[in-house]
Parts: structure tokens; sequence; C-alpha cells
């Protein structure tokens, strides 16, 4: 064997990826489907930002102490010598798109993305290298309203895919100057009990203190239950915002659970947090995640703009979403044929059959009329269509509704320039419900 045909015996895709084959994605489709009618419906537009970015956008958006940043960037040099970036996420990316095309502060914007991020993880169930988000950015909403907006768009999409038993978990972290003041005696405290947290948390106090109350270390989380709390920090005015978010959630019926240590990830957050997650979903329980992020487009150079987002991780989404999505839409018509004048002809017939919007596969095996005929009945083709030379010749063809017996059942012949009489066999057949 030589060299090159060694090597691709041993090409495979590398670890924490994965091949979406047809079969799988029939689910995928009909999810992304639902998506894309309800971002339509909340008048939401689509953003495209590039996958690969400058590593700077990701070190000043997110935050160079973040896991993200330190430990799961897919960084590289390019051949200019630029270090790039596979994006990890999409909201620092949204944020420069919109300063570099002069967004400006009076004209908000309620956008969307969906595509693949990259991030260096350990691979398990629901955690991949690269995995798929759909997320969505209000730009330059400041109001309490807009936190309620985007929480309940989040809550209904999951709810339009049928999934149930989620749990919404919602926090605030206050403004720049509460984290500020919270900072200071939570250090002093970490300094003290430092000793008594695991490892993890203890190499966090330097590098972002405030992600250790996010440990989901027994211990730690026991011991954390004595350390100051970021809530007894919030500002009167935080407070009020907080309390107006809940009391709104509550009379949109939207229930949620107050979790004080969910602090997120990325340091962009302000104020409002949130998470949406499922029991069913094991250890990587978080389906959706977001919040506000008042500072950030500032941050990176742009206007003061407020925005809140979310992201719904699409692995997790597709392990949720029930059965019934499984199923793809059925082939209408397969065309039988076979023969030197039949071959070409079903060709041009099957441009004209797909005028109809409808599923129409051409077989082109030239095997017998009894194979192509088993391969329509594994299929599940609603009906067939026939063209031996002999229909060739009389420029028609045969169209019959396939029953497994194929016993004939609703057959005409119909002429290939007859548009009326095969309009109205398609009308009678295919599209009555
Ligand atoms: P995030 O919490 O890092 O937030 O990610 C959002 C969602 O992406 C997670 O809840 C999870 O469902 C999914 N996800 C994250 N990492 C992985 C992975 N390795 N494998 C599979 N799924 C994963 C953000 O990314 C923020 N940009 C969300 C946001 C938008 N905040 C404001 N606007």
């Amino acid at each position: 064997m030589n060299y090159f045909l060694k090597t691709l015996n041993n090409l495979k895709n590398l670890r924490g990826t994965v091949d979406l084959l047809p079969e799988q994605l029939i689910k995928w489709q009909n999810v992304e489907k639902i998506l894309l009618e309800q971002l339509s419906r909340g008048c939401i537009k689509e953003i495209r930002t590039p996958i690969l970015e400058m590593t700077e956008l990701f070190i000043r958006g997110i935050g160079e102490g973040t896991d993200v940043v330190s430990k799961e960037m897919y960084t590289f040099l390019d051949r200019g010598e630029r270090s790039c970036t596979l994006r990890p996420e999409g909201t620092a990316s949204v944020a420069r798109a919109l300063i570099q095309n002069g967004m400006s502060a009076n004209s908000p914007k309620k956008l969307w993305y969906m595509g693949p991020m990259f991030r260096y993880e350990r691979p398990q169930a629901g955690r991949q290298r690269q995995f798929h988000q759909l997320g969505v950015e209000f730009i330059g909403y400041e109001s309490v309203r807009s936190d309620v907006e985007i929480i309940a768009f989040a809550w209904d999409i999951l709810g339009k895919l049928g999934i149930k038993e989620l749990n919404l978990e919602i926090n605030s972290l206050g403004d720049l100057s509460d984290r500020l003041n919270f900072q200071k005696s939570f250090l002093n405290w970490l300094e003290i009990n430092k000793d008594s947290l695991d490892l993890d948390s203890q190499n966090r106090i330097n590098k972002n203190p405030l992600r250790i109350l996010d440990s989901k270390n027994i211990q730690t989380k026991k011991v954390l239950e004595r350390a100051p709390k970021l809530f007894n920090f919030l500002s009167e005015k935080s407070i009020e915002r907080y309390s107006e978010l809940k009391s709104q959630l509550k009379s949109m019926k939207i229930p949620f659970i107050e979790n004080f240590n969910l602090v997120r990830g990325l340091d962009y957050y302000t104020h409002t947090a949130f998470e949406i997650t499922s029991g069913a979903l094991g250890s990587q329980a978080t389906v959706c995640g977001g919040g506000r992020y008042d500072n950030l487009i500032k941050q990176m150079g742009g206007n003061d703009i407020p925005a809140i987002g979310f992201a719904i991780g699409l692995e997790r989404l597709i392990l949720l979403a029930g059965k019934e999505l499984d199923v793809g839409r059925r082939t209408d018509i397969y065309i039988v044929n076979q023969g030197l004048l039949a071959e070409p002809f079903a060709i041009d017939l099957s441009r004209k059959l797909r005028n109809y919007d409808l599923l129409v596969e051409l077989d082109l095996s030239g095997a017998s009329f009894s194979k192509q005929l088993k391969k329509a009945n594994k299929l599940n083709s609603k009906c067939v269509v026939l063209v031996g030379d002999q229909e060739a010749t009389n420029k028609e063809f045969i169209i019959r509704l396939f029953d497994k017996k194929n016993s004939g059942n609703n057959e005409e012949v119909i002429p290939f320039g007859s548009d009326t009489k095969l309009e109205r066999w398609i009308n009678n057949n295919l599209l009555i419900n």
C-alpha cells in the first residue's frame, strides 16, 4: 500500500467534533425550521460574522481570566503572523461588527446568529469542541422589559420544540461598581478561607474570583455558604431593577428559581444573568445561557450602548427535542425509468414535476423496473411515475398512487405536455392533506 493510501485509512475527525449524517440531520433541520419560524415571528434579523476573528477580540470582549479565553480557545498564527482564533461564542463578534459598521446608540437592533463555535473542552455527552449555538442579541435596549422579552423569547422557543421540565434560573450581577465592592470583600474572605477550597477554585482567586461562586465541588460549595454574597452588595437601584424583573416574569407566568451563585463564565455580564437547564441532560444541563452586557460595546471601543442576549446550545437542544422531530418529509414521487429513450425523458420529467413543490426522486440506477419499484416501496414514496421507451416514444408517462402491493391504484397515463391533466392528478392525489 502506498503512503498516501495508508494515511488516508487512518484519517479521522478531530476529537470533540462530529459528522452529522443525513439521517441525523432530519431532526436538526426540523428543529432549525421551528427556530427560524420563531425568530421571524419575533422580527429578529439575522447577522453573520466570520468564524475566524483576531484573538484580541475575545481577550478584550470575554475577559483574559475566563476559562474560555485562558484554556479553551483554538488560537493560531496565520501565514501573516497574525494571531487568529476560531470563535468560542458569538456576542463579542456581534459587538465588534456593530461598532465597525457604525451602529449608533439610537437605533436599537434585535439580532440572531446560528453556527459553529469552538472550545477546547473535555468532550462528553452534550459537550463538544466544535458545537453550534443559536444566539439572540438585543442591542441598544436598556429597559427591564427587554430583559423580560428576551427571557420569554428563549423560554417560548424551547416550548415550541415541545421541551418540558425546564428550569429558568436568574440572578443579578449588579453594575460594575456593585461588583467591585463585592470583589474587595470576597477577596478578603478568600484569602482567609483559601485552604478549604478545591484546587481549581484556589487557582481562580487571582484570575477570576467571581467564577468560584459557580464551583460544582461539594466541599467548596459548603464553604461558600459562609462567604459574602454578591447580592448583598447590589446598590438600591440594582436591587430595584432585579425586583422589577422578577415581578414582570411572575406576571408573564414564567416560572423561575433565584440562584445567587449564577455568575456565568464570561466577564461581560452586568445586572441580569440567566440560564435554562434540564435534568434530562445529565451533567451538561444548561441548554441556554445569557444575560445583560451593558458595558461590553463601550469597553470594546464603541458607543455606550446597553444590550442583552442569550445563546442556546443546539446539540443539547437536539438531545432534548422529541422523537416526532426525527421524521422527515415523505418522497412524493419516485420516477422509475429504463431504456435509451426513457432515461433522458425521465430527467426532463423530474424537472417538470419539481415545479410543483413536490419531493421527486429520479432513479438513476438503470436497474429493472421491479428493482426500482422495490426501492420506491422501501422509501415509502407516495406515488411512482413509470417511464419506459414506449412511453418516451409517445411523450407520456404513467403516474400511479403507490400502495404496498403496487396494485395499480389510481393510475393514469398523462401526456408530457398536458399540465392541466397533471395538475388535476396531483391535486386529487398528492395535495389532499
Ligand atoms: P455560554 O453559556 O458560554 O454563553 O454558552 C451558551 C450555550 O452554549 C450553553 O448553555 C450550552 O448550551 C452551549 N455550549 C457551550 N459550550 C458548549 C460545548 N462545549 N458543547 C456544546 N454546547 C456548548 C455564551 O456563549 C454567550 N455568548 C451567550 C450570550 C449571548 N450572552 C449574551 N448574549
